[in-house]
């Protein structure tokens, strides 16, 4: 992404790289990744590259610098690594750099005006309400839809298992377009071969989205997904964020926004009116929740919370970063309290674009991470052996009073704060393959980054995929060391840099919301998924890594599934 010499190097007592041993258990091979330029790349090529890939932008030099900057017909365009600028950026100077305007007319075709792309005032009102209702997703009430959604994924496995006929693995050579297709062919799984153990070939790509679009409309909506439907939105969504790339590059070169915006308009336009006519269906069965005259009785889910969630008359100012950054505020003694003098919550409209949001904020990011953790664990299987032991270890210990005592009793709420490696690797993967890979901020003045002079209207791009691959952070920055996350088994190093250069869910007072969501969710679905299941590369298959607005595999992520004894 820099052209010219990095501005400000990283200082040398902060590049110094973890002097932690190799963990030879896993051997030496690095976990794919689209490999950035050499520097030597010319400006054109890499944008050329760049309007398939934000990864084509990278050269190997935006992995080794803490700041640089190039400038592209008039834009000028800085790379934040730095731990120190990154805070400065994120938490505490978060009002001098907001999110850039590109976010915000890529984005609202889709989600309107929703909590993710908007500033200032209005981003304070919004998060209030959206925490305030974002309390109903408290881990423990959450955790029986989370189930739900597991069992019936495990479910349709079983079923495709026994019933599809062999065919060619999914992903071959299909564009994302083809996701359609591919979901098509009986959800995600044939069978590999013939014969009652055939391993099932298993597009972990598309499962995972469908699994996580269906804990997160469990949750706005109280209902479970229907695949056909699924299949339509994710088709749709892929599409849109092919175009989002192109578009953003498009718009370098200053076409008309509301040409641009026009490529977008008719996938954003299906997923909103699906969207809406959800909401309608769902306050169909609860009259009076749509139009906010019965604001506390019947659903608990997120969508009546959003409608009951109201601004307190005199709001506090702002929430701090340090408060911000804890993610939701804890909950009142008293849900309903300060209602009837309250001043105001989401109007109808609003709640399309924050149901929005949250579905596609909720489940979108998610599958991704789940996606490539399925892929790590097929590809490391001593890792995945770990896991399954870890997870064998829980289900053989004392089941909670209301579990079945059986090897093969769903995991409990309980079972899975008892699995410190599987949360490791869900860090690693996060770390390996962030879904969220570049935030981009706008320096609403000139600024000073370190040493850098930084430009008004300069465009910043955090990226968690270059700083969590940092040479100066990380030892062995591309490996795949699920113990960098253990606290017994990480170096002095690894720990630093996991406090310090590590920002899969954001910094400060835009850090994601849902990230306890995530990781209860990711741990559950892997961990059901490798109790039942061994997952096996596909030979010669490796996913296609772009990195649009989340990080996804053009050809899916292909692999194998064997039933464990
Ligand atoms: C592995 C899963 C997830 C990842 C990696 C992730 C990552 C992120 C990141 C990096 C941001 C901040 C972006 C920025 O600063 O520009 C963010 C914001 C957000 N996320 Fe997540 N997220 C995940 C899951 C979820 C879930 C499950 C929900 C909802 C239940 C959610 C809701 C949101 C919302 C509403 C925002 C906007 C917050 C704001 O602008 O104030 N995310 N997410």
């Amino acid at each position: 992404m820099t052209s010219r010499p990095p501005a400000g190097p990283i200082p040398p007592e902060e590049a110094t790289a973890s002097s932690a041993s190799p963990d030879a258990q896993l051997g030496a091979r690095e976990p794919i990744w689209p490999q950035p330029q050499p520097f030597t790349a010319n400006l054109l090529k890499r944008f050329s590259r760049g309007l398939g890939s934000w990864f084509g932008l990278l050269n190997e030099w935006d992995f080794r610098i803490g700041i640089g900057s190039t400038n592209v017909l008039g834009l000028e365009m800085v790379l934040v690594n730095r731990p120190d600028l990154v805070r400065q950026v994120l938490v505490e100077e978060p009002e001098a750099f907001p999110k850039h305007p590109y976010t915000q007319w890529i984005l609202e075709p889709l989600i309107g005006q929703g909590l993710f792309a908007v500033n200032g005032a209005e981003w304070q009102r919004q998060r209030r309400l959206v925490d305030q209702a974002l309390q109903v997703t408290q881990l423990r009430r959450v955790f029986p839809l989370m189930q739900g959604a597991v069992q019936t994924m495990l479910e349709r496995l079983e079923n495709q298992g026994s019933a599809a006929s062999p065919r060619p693995a999914p992903g071959l050579g299909a564009g994302q377009a083809d996701l359609t297709d591919q979901a098509g062919q009986a959800g995600q799984a044939g069978q590999a071969g013939q014969g009652k153990e055939a391993d099932l070939c298993f597009d972990a790509q598309e499962a995972m989205s469908l699994v996580t679009a269906d804990v997160i409309l469990r949750t706005i909506l109280s209902r479970p997904i229907d695949p056909c439907e699924a299949r339509t939105i994710f088709a749709a969504f892929a599409r849109y964020q092919r175009r989002a790339s192109l578009v953003m590059v498009l718009r370098f070169l200053r076409l008309p926004k509301p040409w641009l915006q026009r490529l977008l308009g008719a996938d954003a336009g299906l997923i909103r009116s699906w969207i809406a006519a959800a909401i309608i269906e769902r306050s169909r069965s609860q009259p009076g929740l749509a139009t906010g005259t019965n604001p506390v009785a019947g659903h608990q889910d997120l969508l009546a919370a959003l409608e009951r969630a109201q601004e307190p008359p005199n709001p506090p100012p702002s929430r701090g970063p340090a408060q911000a950054a804890e993610g939701p505020a804890e909950p009142p003694d008293d849900p309903q309290a300060g209602m009837a003098e309250s001043s105001g919550g989401f109007s109808q409209d609003e709640l399309v674009d924050q149901v929005c949001v949250l579905f596609l904020a909720g489940h979108e990011t998610s599958a991704s991470a789940l996606a490539m953790a399925c892929y790590l664990l097929a590809r490391y299987p001593e890792a995945q052996a770990r896991f399954a032991r870890e997870i064998g270890q829980v289900r053989g210990g004392s089941p909670s009073p209301e579990s079945a005592p059986s090897p093969h009793r769903p995991l409990d709420y309980e079972d899975l704060r008892s699995l410190p490696y599987g949360a490791a690797l869900l860090q690693e993967t996060l770390r390996l393959y962030p879904p969220l890979s570049f935030f981009i901020r706008e320096s609403q003045a000139a600024s000073q980054l370190g040493e850098s002079r930084c430009p008004m209207g300069a465009l910043l791009a955090i990226s968690p995929w270059v700083i969590q691959r940092h040479e100066q952070h990380w030892s062995e920055p591309n490996h795949f060391r699920p113990e960098r996350f253990l606290a017994d088994q990480a170096s002095d190093g690894d720990k630093q840099w996991a406090r310090d250069a590590y920002l899969p869910f954001g910094l400060g007072p835009r850090k994601c919301p849902g990230a306890a969501f995530a990781l209860q969710e990711a741990l559950l679905v892997l961990a059901e998924l490798v109790s039942r299941y061994e997952l096996l590369s596909e030979p010669g298959q490796e996913p296609e890594l772009v990195g649009n607005l989340t990080l996804r595999s053009r050809n899916g992520v292909p692999l194998r599934l064997r039933r464990r004894p």
